[in-house]
């Protein structure tokens, strides 16, 4: 054949054909050196956790645009709230005690509570339960930033052997273990905390201090107060003010049903949870363990009619 020949020719295109392949050589290189430099600014936002927000960071910043950047949700330590009293020594299912905590229903010993904020604008409070957990940890630490001024609420929260030293939102999951938002949301927050931010029940109103909750000496609290959820995570959930006229219930205060689902609390009766459907049932039914107590705590006869 004329291979010879042909190769022959084809000289001048296969040199032609080296520059090509050098060519792509370069482009190789280039291509190599894009992905280079962007896995580099990749490893960055990874390593540098200031140079790219996570999700608990935005949110942070998206509930401090809306409460206010002095309320914003600080560093704390969980053992520099106020011990709540009446919880006996021990963390046990038969467990008995003067004012068990109404979420579980149980007695927490070494629980604590700390009002982080206080001011016309805003409030921010910080719970940890303890649940046996040792000296410096805790099993479920949450917080709650409220706006006075305009409702915006935002919910924070950590679950598992924690760390009593807990480090802001702000600086992201990185920093803290905070719960991803679609946890939070799966929580559902909003279906129990319904009438407002904050749930006074017995078990809290008995902190007194520096650190007594918000509202717990304000029979007017959770009533006409402005409540919203902030983020992208919580715009299903609504929260809604139960209208019965000439129920007395209602006169100091508001009760709230909700659409927010509860997935890993059971609430009571019938797994309805909110403050109408659950914690008013409760608060008046004559099975509440601790209801003396609570009697005392409320001073209200009308709550806890005999
Ligand atoms: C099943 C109902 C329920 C759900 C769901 C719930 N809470 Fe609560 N929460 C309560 C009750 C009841 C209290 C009052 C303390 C007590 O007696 O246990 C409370 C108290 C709190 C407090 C202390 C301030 C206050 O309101 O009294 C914080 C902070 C808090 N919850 C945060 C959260 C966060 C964050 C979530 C969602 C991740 C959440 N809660 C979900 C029932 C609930
Ligand atoms: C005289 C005013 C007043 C009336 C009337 C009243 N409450 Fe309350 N309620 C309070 C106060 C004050 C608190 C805060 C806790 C406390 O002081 O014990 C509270 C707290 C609550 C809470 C916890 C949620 C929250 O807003 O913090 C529930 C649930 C509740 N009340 C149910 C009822 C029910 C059910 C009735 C009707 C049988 C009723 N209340 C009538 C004053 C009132």
């Amino acid at each position: 054949m004329k291979s010879l020949q042909m190769n022959d020719r084809q000289k001048p295109t296969i040199i032609w054909g080296h520059y090509l392949v050098f060519r792509l050589k370069v482009k190789h290189v280039r291509g190599w050196l894009a992905i280079a430099i962007a896995f580099s600014i990749i490893l960055a936002l990874i390593t540098n956790p200031a140079a790219r927000a996570d999700e608990i960071q935005d949110y942070a910043q998206q509930c401090d645009a809306a409460i206010g950047a002095s309320a914003t949700v600080r560093d704390f330590n969980c053992d520099d709230g106020t011990e709540v009293p009446g919880q006996g020594s021990v963390f046990a299912n038969d467990a008995r005690c003067d004012e068990p905590n109404r979420l579980n229903k149980e007695c927490d010993p070494g629980s604590r509570f700390q009002v982080l904020t206080r001011t016309e604008d805003a409030y921010v409070v910080a719970h940890c339960r303890k649940q046996g957990h040792r000296e410096g940890e805790y099993q479920d630490i949450a917080v709650i930033q409220y706006s006075r001024k305009n409702g915006a609420t935002c919910f924070y929260q950590g679950f598992g052997k924690l760390p009593a030293r807990v480090k802001a939102p702000s600086k992201g999951q990185s920093a803290w273990p905070w719960m991803s938002l679609s946890g939070v949301a799966n929580i559902g927050c909003g279906g129990c905390h319904d009438n407002g931010p904050l749930i006074r029940s017995p078990y809290l109103n008995q902190v007194k201090g520096q650190n007594a909750l918000p509202g717990s000496d304000d029979p007017s609290f959770n009533s006409n107060q402005p409540y919203a959820f902030v983020g992208r995570n919580f715009a299903s959930w609504k929260a809604f003010k139960v209208e019965i006229a000439g129920n007395e219930c209602n006169n100091c205060h508001r009760l709230g049903v909700n659409n927010i689902p509860v997935h890993t609390f059971p609430c009571s009766p019938n797994n309805h949870c909110g403050t109408a459907l659950d914690f008013a049932e409760r608060a008046t039914s004559a099975d509440e363990r601790s209801e003396e107590d609570q009697r005392d705590a409320h001073n209200s006869p009308l709550i806890y009619p005999s």
